[in-house]
């Protein structure tokens, strides 16, 4: 179906279009399964409503928190959500995806401590002195996307018959060898040390969105340990979670897991070798398998490519400039984003898992969000790009009954634009003292 803005004057005009779509969109009025607590590894969110881990690229360049960091997270915290989930923060300076990416190291470690304290103090005002977020530090290594100084410098796990060309990599650009995977393990291991140092409940080792892990998931041609067999595109991501469960077993592990690329075989994962668009989650569910095995208590399901494909990722009434229009209709994408997750709790009823791809939906987000934990098909539901704009948006959803639709997302892409500019970002419609400007001067430079 031809894609369409979000033009819904009451939840019954949304159910006649996700009728006509022929997608399944539940709901419901009753939102009290959003106030539910839910266990992860034993310990309790206050709510089931999250925040996805939102890169606002405005670190130092040394990589520890910036000014606007910690405005962002003392925001999120002070919104009352039962899962804060921190962002993208590279594990090595080489696998950073812009100069101002937050960077796990020894001589950082204490900022990011002192990072998560202040917002949960900050929280603590607002919510009342028992508010106690579980908190997720998620740890990365850019791959493909790295681009630590001033220009891009991918480091590749496997060539791509589509990424290479629109990157413009040459056929014989070196990938990273297995000895290097082999150390990058090591690194994923001191950095999920410092996660615990610093007092987060839960590290996430970022495998999505086609950064290194997600990239290695998919690595069907590459030679050696880490590539063909289902085994060694795992390895990485399985030898890293064991280490750790071993090393740390008081720390939560959870996994920001792509289930589904869209991207075509023998370059993507979780999709079916005829036909990109139709996902085949036998691979993606067999590792969901080993990881709780592993000791995973929690999967964050996600899908796409967001610099290629991110109406999969993130469906949206307004791409970034001059980026595509999709051939499909954004409520078809959130309902993927629904069924994928619903998969995946389906397979495995014991594992926590969390949904995204939501904001779209703007004020009718509480009702899908309350069916679709109602249902099952899903423990906790969380808001990006929403988050950026309405950051109190679950204290409204869980005092007040609803969202006030002047203030929601209206998932116009500027947050990712201003990313592509690559300036610090974040919401230019609700923030817009602060990001207003830095949004202009991006397009500004960018023209110049
Ligand atoms: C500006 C921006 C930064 C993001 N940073 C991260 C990140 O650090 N880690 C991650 O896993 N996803 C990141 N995402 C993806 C979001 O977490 C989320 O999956 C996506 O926006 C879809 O959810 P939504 O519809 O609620 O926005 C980012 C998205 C945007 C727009």
């Amino acid at each position: 179906m031809p894609h369409e803005r979000f033009r819904f004057k009451s939840l019954e005009e949304l159910l006649a279009k996700a009728e006509e779509l022929g997608v399944e969109l539940p709901v419901q009025r009753d939102l009290s399964p959003l106030a539910r607590q839910v266990s992860i590894g034993g310990k309790l969110t206050p709510n089931a409503l999250g925040i996805h881990p939102m890169e606002g690229c405005d670190g130092t360049t040394e990589g520890k928190p910036g000014e606007l960091t910690v405005r962002r997270y003392l925001r999120f915290a002070r919104g009352g959500a039962g899962l804060l989930w921190f962002e993208a923060t590279a594990i090595v300076p080489e696998g950073r995806a812009n100069p101002h990416q937050l960077l796990l190291v020894p001589e950082n470690a204490a900022e990011f401590a002192a990072l998560r304290e202040q917002a949960l103090n900050a929280g603590r005002e607002v919510n009342g002195p028992d508010y106690e977020p579980f908190t997720v530090l998620q740890i990365t290594h850019s791959g493909r996307y790295s681009r630590p100084v001033d220009k891009p410098a991918p480091i590749i796990a496997h060539h791509d018959g589509i990424l290479d060309k629109v990157q413009g990599l040459p056929e014989d650009y070196p990938l990273i060898s297995d000895e290097e995977l082999d150390r990058l393990q090591d690194r994923y291991l001191e950095a999920a040390r410092l996660v615990y140092q610093c007092g987060f409940d839960g590290v996430d080792i970022k495998s999505c969105h086609r950064y290194l892990i997600s990239e290695l998931l998919a690595a069907h041609t590459r030679p050696g340990r880490y590539g063909g067999s289902f085994e060694n595109r795992t390895r990485l991501l399985r030898e890293v979670v064991a280490r750790i469960r071993e090393e740390l077993p008081e720390l939560r592990i959870t996994i920001r897991l792509n289930v589904y690329d869209g991207h075509p075989y023998p370059w993507g994962w979780g999709v079916s070798k005829e036909d990109p668009r139709v996902p085949d989650l036998r691979e993606p569910l067999k590792l969901i398998g080993i990881l709780q095995k592993l000791g995973v208590s929690l999967i964050n399901v996600t899908a796409g490519n967001p610099y290629y494909t991110p109406h999969i990722n993130r469906p949206f009434d307004q791409n970034v400039i001059g980026g595509y229009i999709p051939d499909e209709h954004p409520l078809e994408g959130v309902a993927r984003m629904i069924w994928l997750a619903r998969q995946v709790k389906e397979a495995y009823p014991d594992l926590v898992v969390v949904g995204s791809g939501y904001s779209w939906l703007r004020h009718y987000f509480p009702q899908v969000a309350a069916a679709v934990i109602q249902r099952g098909w899903a423990d906790i539901v969380a808001l990006g790009r929403g988050a950026f704009a309405y950051p109190d948006f679950a204290r409204d959803i869980l005092q007040k009954g609803k969202l006030d639709p002047r203030r929601t997302c209206i998932t116009c892409s500027r947050c990712t634009q201003i990313m592509r500019d690559h300036g610090p970002t974040g919401c230019v419609v609700f923030d817009k003292e602060v990001y207003g400007p830095i949004y202009r001067e991006g397009r500004r430079r960018h023209r110049a």
